[in-house]
């Protein structure tokens, strides 16, 4: 039997939360957290926002307490973005229903993708997505890994043009040839590009994100803890000192190490993670907060990570 929580019966578990986890310490009672411009506009997004890990798919057999409590303790730090989930499988999932629950819409930028190819197998998709999201307009969709552009791009024109989605882009992860993703953002200068970027996957410093600057494309970092191809940065990591340096600049963890080098990179907006534990969410929003590494820490924490691998 799945138990289900309403809104006021996790404002008083999330109180109970707060009080049991290291929150608020003082850094986080003082400040909030960074936030960035979206290039061309007024607006800005918090620097650390969320993906969408299965809880965000499937309701855990304990119901939505887990859920709403990643959702609501990430607002509770001050993070906006959630990348919701691409796919469809096969039952839409369930954060539309508990975004919706929650009477958070208007709290969150929310991310959608087109997955799939084919003209109307992409309105379709788009369609399905609002209807479980019910954010109108959306915030931001994007033509996931720049699937069937031809199709799918002028679908999420027209979009825009219509009202129904606020921003537009594309994403594009796990590469080692970029050449169609920089062509296509000279000629289509996206409002927005979602990309891996971490020390173990630099490769988008080279031209992308330079490109990105140059062009005004707000730029969202993906997979921060993937270890080169097969995801194992806190394996990489797991039973290794934090050096010391490091915490001048606030880096209280690997998760942080991770995040803070991401976003020194002036050209990213903001960057996303994944995670079902209320803890990780903490450790990971907590990145979004107090001092950045400059150039040569960057360069040092860079060298000092790969030299573990
Ligand atoms: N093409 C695309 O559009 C594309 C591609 C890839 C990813 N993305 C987006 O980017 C999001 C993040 O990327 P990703 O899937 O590669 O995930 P990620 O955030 O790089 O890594 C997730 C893993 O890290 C663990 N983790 C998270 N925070 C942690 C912390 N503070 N301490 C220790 N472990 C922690 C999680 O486990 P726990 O659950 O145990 O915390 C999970 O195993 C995705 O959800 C998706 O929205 C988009």
């Amino acid at each position: 039997m799945i138990k289900l929580i309403n809104r006021r019966d996790f404002l008083v578990n999330s109180a109970i939360l707060a009080a049991a986890s290291s929150l608020p310490n003082n850094v986080l009672a003082q400040e909030t957290m960074h936030t960035r411009m979206i290039p061309g506009t007024t607006e800005s997004i918090p620097v650390v926002g969320m993906g969408a890990p299965d809880i965000f798919v499937n309701l855990p057999k304990e119901g939505n307490a887990l859920p709403i409590s990643v959702i609501q303790t990430m607002l509770d730090l001050g993070g906006r973005m959630i990348d919701t989930p691409a796919f469809f499988r096969p039952n839409d999932p369930v954060l539309g229903q508990i975004i919706n629950e929650m009477n958070i819409l208007q709290d969150l930028f929310l991310v959608g993708k087109i997955t799939t190819s084919g003209k109307q197998e992409g309105i379709d998709h788009l369609e399905r997505t609002v209807k479980n999201l019910k954010k109108k307009p959306m915030d931001l969709l994007l033509v996931h890994n720049m699937r069937d552009m031809k199709n799918n791009w002028s679908t999420l024109q027209q979009w825009k043009e219509e009202g129904r989605t606020r921003y537009i882009g594309v994403s594009l992860t796990r590469q080692h040839d970029y050449t169609e993703l920089e062509a296509f953002m000279k000629a289509e200068k996206p409002d927005f590009l979602m990309t891996g970027y971490s020390i173990t996957q630099p490769q988008p410093e080279a031209r992308i994100l330079p490109l990105a600057q140059d062009i005004g494309t707000a730029v969202v970092g993906v997979e921060p803890f993937k270890a080169f191809d097969d995801g194992a940065f806190f394996k990489m990591v797991a039973g290794k000192e934090i050096p010391a340096w490091a915490a001048d600049f606030g880096i209280n963890s690997w998760a942080q190490y991770s995040l803070k080098w991401i976003l020194s990179n002036p050209a990213l907006t903001s960057v996303v993670t994944e995670t079902s534990k209320v803890k990780h969410v903490i450790d990971n929003m907590k990145a979004g907060y107090g001092d950045l590494p400059d150039a040569a820490t960057r360069k040092k924490m860079s060298d000092h990570l790969l030299a573990m691998a």
